[in-house]
């Protein structure tokens, strides 16, 4: 009995040893939370590493545990009336505030798109529940949120697609009408790959002359931008930082396109790049487009530009159409295309492999004349503001939250 428990506890060290030992930088809040919920995220991934390796069940399917796990059924409370949609075949949850008096008079909406690398995550997910509710509440605006189709099920584009399909629908004067909206209130939103999303159906609209309403702000919590350098200065401080390392980040990435692991080994080695998309590298360059402050020990290379490679290995032509698609990566398209986007509100982190990503939006918008509000925070880590829930809440991700409902409380 006492041998086992002797055994079990230093089994329970090693492991913890192994799986927690993570430098962690200094500068973050709360790092022994961090280092714990590391531990788990990455004993899961090695799980999901050798289930695959096994074939007993994809990487992916491994991961979705971590989206089960936060599973709520999103119920009607006292302040916001919750309930599940379909806008043109895609799942939504709706929210919408039940303040007095509020029926004759016209309210903002909030299109929301959450996060997982366009494979994993959900609307009903605790976290996005929460601030769906508080944006309702606190806001008095309606909430969409989207339940988009993942990856690697459903490839590129049909995640965009279906967010896309959701906010054309949205943006109806009859159904704006039918849940008291202000067509020149309504803004996007999203974190991570939402972020990307919400970017990407922004300037999609733009591209629309017929569409007659428009929105009036997006809202971008560390977006991911860009597919065609994964070795940007961020890429490279943060490749090991917890939540989203960069092999979890090449993954999505890889897997957003096809499960050929092809192009996750490519995209590894940053050689993803062919012909085309080499054309396209000045609008990702972070020599160009990041402050000097950022450049510190990095010097830029460009990505290598390799001839047909992948093309031929993988026997297929849509993953390399698709990487210089700027509905996956909003920051291919040039100036002229951003200077109508409406306004924008973008979070970084500094603990994030999509710091730059993100960055680098911000000083490409300002160029073109988009009013961005940019707020950067430099104990952030990637996803932290979605760690609402007890016992993984952090004081960062309340203060985000605040300042975020803040900005749209101002803006929309
Ligand atoms: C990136 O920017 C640097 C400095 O502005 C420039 O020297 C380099 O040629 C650029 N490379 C590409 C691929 O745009």
């Amino acid at each position: 009995m006492r041998l086992g428990s002797i055994f079990l506890f230093v089994a329970l060290c090693s492991f913890t040893a192994y799986y927690i030992y993570e430098p962690i930088p200094e500068e973050i809040e709360e790092r022994w939370k961090l280092m714990l919920i590391n531990s788990f995220f990455r004993s899961l991934s090695h799980l999901a590493d050798l289930s695959e390796l096994l074939g007993l069940k994809d990487y992916m399917g491994v991961m979705y545990i971590i989206t089960v796990v936060e599973k709520v059924v999103p119920l009607s409370d006292e302040l916001v009336k919750v309930t599940e949609e379909k806008f043109d075949e895609v799942e939504v949850l709706l929210y919408q505030p039940k303040q007095q008096g509020a029926d004759s008079e016209l309210r903002g909406a909030v299109i929301y798109l959450h996060g997982g690398g366009w494979c994993l995550g959900s609307s009903r997910m605790s976290p996005y529940d929460l601030l769906a509710r508080k944006i309702a509440a606190e806001l008095n605006a309606v909430v969409l949120s989207v339940d988009y189709r993942l990856a690697p099920s459903h490839h590129f584009p049909v995640p965009y697609e279906d967010a896309y399909h959701v906010v054309k629908h949205f943006l109806q004067e009859r159904v704006l009408a039918q849940y008291s909206v202000d067509p020149g209130r309504i803004a996007v939103s999203g974190d991570s790959s939402g972020g990307n999303l919400a970017a990407a159906v922004a300037q999609q609209l733009q591209r629309e002359p017929g569409q007659r309403i428009k929105l009036k702000v997006q809202a971008l919590i560390y977006p991911v931008l860009q597919a065609l350098d994964l070795n940007t200065p961020s890429y490279q401080q943060n490749q090991d930082m917890p939540i989203l390392p960069r092999t979890l980040m090449v993954r999505f990435w890889s897997e957003y396109f096809t499960s050929d692991k092809v192009l996750f080994r490519a995209m590894m080695a940053n050689t993803h790049n062919n012909p085309e998309s080499s054309n396209l590298l000045k609008f990702v360059n972070w020599s160009t487009f990041l402050p000097e402050t950022y450049h510190r020990k990095y010097s830029y290379s460009a990505p290598a530009v390799v001839q047909g490679v992948r093309r031929e290995a993988t026997g297929m032509d849509g993953p390399s159409r698709s990487l210089t698609d700027p509905r996956a990566s909003p920051l291919l398209v040039p100036d002229i295309a951003l200077r109508s986007l409406p306004k924008a509100y973008i979070v970084t982190c500094e603990y994030d492999v999509l710091r730059d990503d993100g960055l680098m939006y911000v000083t490409r918008l300002r160029a073109a004349g988009v009013d961005v509000t940019h707020e950067h925070y430099d104990t952030g880590f990637h996803g932290a503001m979605m760690f609402t829930v007890s016992p993984t809440d952090f004081q960062i991700a309340r203060h985000m939250t605040d300042n975020y409902i803040k900005w749209l409380k101002e803006n929309l």
